[in-house]
């Protein structure tokens, strides 16, 4: 069975154009058959998004977007609140759209090819993700218990992740190496907050 992961270049490509609009900004979004959310934009990316606009106001925040598709998340973030923004995935295809869509909207952005963080090695304000739940719940959490090693000091995390897909098992789940807080609800997604822990390594460097 394929997913909006599976890299099949044989599928027949339908590009389409898709507009985001965030107060005085507009941007274009290509993308094509074989992504994720391929006809509009996913409602939880944009509530993540907007969640972050409304928390975060500091320029040249260094975020890391893992699964980032065709860039919806990673290129809106770069371009307003002027952040330095590297994207990853494992679909070539996404990858591709993605590095246009930079392009197009007149973004510098680091365009990457990795599952989860094997390709990352620099060190971010900011992770964000939304999972790709299709993958498997292991998956899923190699990415959200990995971000801790990839984050600074007061890192955050944030991800979107919707309640009949295990939110509140991820929660508890990630509350052993981090703080969570759920920043917003809205129709069944829930988007989290995930600070790491400090205490936790302090007391276990002193043992
Ligand atoms: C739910 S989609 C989110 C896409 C995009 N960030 C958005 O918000 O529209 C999850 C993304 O994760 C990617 N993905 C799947 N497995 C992955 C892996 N092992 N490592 C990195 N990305 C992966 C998929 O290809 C997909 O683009």
């Amino acid at each position: 069975m394929e997913h909006y992961f599976t890299n099949n270049p044989d599928l027949k490509s339908e590009l389409r154009n898709i507009v985001y609009k965030y107060k005085n900004y507009e941007m274009n979004f290509l993308s094509d058959n074989g992504v994720f959310s391929k006809d509009k934009l996913d409602f939880g990316s944009n509530l993540l998004l907007e969640s972050i606009f409304d928390n975060k106001n500091e320029e040249h925040l260094k975020i890391l977007d893992v699964g980032c598709g065709y860039g919806f998340l990673g290129i809106s973030l770069a371009k307003i609140i002027n952040a330095e923004v590297t994207m990853c995935d494992i679909n070539k295809r996404a990858l591709h759209l993605a590095e246009k869509n930079c392009a197009n909207n007149n973004i510098k952005a680091q365009v990457l090819e990795s599952d989860a963080y094997q390709n990352i090695t620099d060190i971010y304000d900011l992770i964000i993700t939304n999972p790709p739940i299709r993958a498997g719940k292991e998956k899923v959490y190699e990415i959200l218990d990995g971000a801790r090693d990839r984050l600074k000091a007061k890192g955050e995390l944030w991800f979107v992740i919707r309640k009949d897909q295990g939110a509140k098992s991820a929660i508890s789940h990630l509350e052993q190496n981090y703080d969570c807080e759920v920043e917003r609800k809205s129709k069944g997604f829930y988007i989290v907050k995930a600070k790491k822990r400090w205490q936790q390594k302090m007391g276990k460097l002193q043992l």
